[in-house]
């Protein structure tokens, strides 16, 4: 819910994309955002304005009237945010020139917040010279480009041109929305499960989702900063935008982490870690033929502790579960890894979506979080502990 009580004008212009414009007004309201439209005159062949005020809860800008004439101004007061989506490459060229001749460009030229164009067209109509220079300017302004998805166009061709999907330009809208105060900073996050094998089918793991991780590393994304991400085995997917490396066990974890630890400022530690691993991994399938099978661990890497013993100019942060006594023993977890601070949370949180926890910093303060989301709570995380 972080774009709740937020408002945003959503402009839309006439291509064949803009039938995706119903979803993505649907998901911004359904997250609390207050949501606006404003048509060009050829988006009215692809989108209905009963449909829109239905959705919105409010009557769509599309054409002046005597009741209306300074409609463009006043929802541009009005907004928090501007989106144009889809921006066609017409519209795309008209923003850039600074033409405001029908209801969006006039409200795009009377808005002075954020704004976000999201572009969909033909692949070759978007590489068009032309088309590659506005948006450059658009970006040079200051306007956030939402990159088109890949995939089948509507042309039938196969190519660039796609309208990004509806939670990527969620995404950006949240990070037009948020302070930058990571702007210009790499932060390592690491998250899901290692898997440690027996041999080549069996292996011990646990049972990470991966999804806390995952909102960190979006909550690095919306504070201005780059997340790279390091994933060992996760049920939430990763968007390859942020996914560095893939790992599957405790070794090849601190093997990536080591190679990425110079180039970044900080690492959110958030990955399950085995703590064993078995002392012989064979090579081929073990068969069922003794009656007991007894196997030896090993005790895996600390990756923490490696990057604790190499940390310069980096924050580094831990995350621990604990079923009792919670922040005596993250404390010890802290000094031991040589840690800035770790978040510790009880086990009842695991598979929740509310989150409760505490973090503790290497100072001896502390900081207790409730939020009813794990995106809300890694928001909150991430803006105390790297936001200053
Ligand atoms: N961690 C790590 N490498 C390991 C084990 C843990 O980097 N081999 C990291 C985790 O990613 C987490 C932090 O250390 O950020 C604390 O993990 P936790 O499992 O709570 O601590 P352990 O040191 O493994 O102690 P224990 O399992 O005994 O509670």
């Amino acid at each position: 819910m972080l774009l709740k009580g937020r408002k945003i004008l959503v402009g839309i212009s006439g291509g064949i994309a803009a039938y995706k414009v119903y979803d993505l007004v649907r998901t911004l309201v359904k997250e609390g955002a207050s949501v606006r439209t404003v048509l060009t005159p050829s988006a009215l062949d692809f989108v209905s304005p009963l449909v829109l005020a239905t959705l919105t809860g409010s009557k769509p800008f599309y054409r002046w009237d005597e009741e209306s004439p300074l409609a463009h101004v006043e929802l541009a007061k009005w907004a928090d945010a501007f989106l144009v989506a889809p921006a066609t490459v017409n519209t795309i060229s008209k923003l850039a020139l600074g033409l405001a001749d029908n209801p969006l460009t006039a409200a795009w030229s009377a808005f002075a917040g954020p704004k976000l164009v999201a572009p969909a067209a033909n692949t070759v109509m978007l590489q068009n010279p032309a088309v590659r220079n506005h948006l450059e300017t658009l970006r040079r302004w200051g306007v956030e480009v939402i990159p088109p998805d890949r995939g089948l166009l509507a042309c039938g061709d196969e190519g660039e041109g796609k309208l990004a999907d509806v939670d990527l330009i969620r995404d950006h809208l949240v990070r037009a929305l948020s302070p930058k105060p990571l702007k210009g900073k790499k932060v390592l996050v690491t998250l899901g499960a290692t898997r440690e094998y027996l041999d080549p089918v069996r292996f011990i793991s646990n049972g990470s989702s991966g999804k806390m991780g995952l909102a960190l590393a979006k909550a690095v994304f919306y504070l201005g900063g780059e997340p790279l991400v390091v994933a060992a085995d996760a049920k939430v997917s990763v968007p390859e935008r942020f996914l560095v490396r893939r790992v599957e066990t405790a070794g090849e974890m601190l093997e990536a982490c080591l190679e990425l630890f110079d180039g970044v400022d900080a690492v959110l530690m958030n990955a399950a870690v085995s703590d064993y691993r078995f002392s012989k991994r064979f090579d081929k399938k073990l068969k069922k033929s003794q009656k007991r099978l007894t196997v030896e661990l090993e005790p895996t890497p600390d990756v923490l502790a490696e990057l604790g013993k190499r940390k310069k100019r980096q924050k580094l942060v831990g995350f621990a579960v604990e079923s009792e006594n919670l922040e005596e023993n993250a404390l010890k977890k802290l000094k031991k890894k040589n840690l800035d601070a770790i978040v510790v949370n009880p086990v009842s949180v695991m598979g929740s979506d509310r989150y409760e926890g505490t973090i503790i910093f290497a100072d001896g303060r502390k900081k207790e979080l409730k939020a009813p989301s794990k995106e809300e709570a890694a928001y909150e995380i991430v803006s105390t502990l790297l936001g200053s």
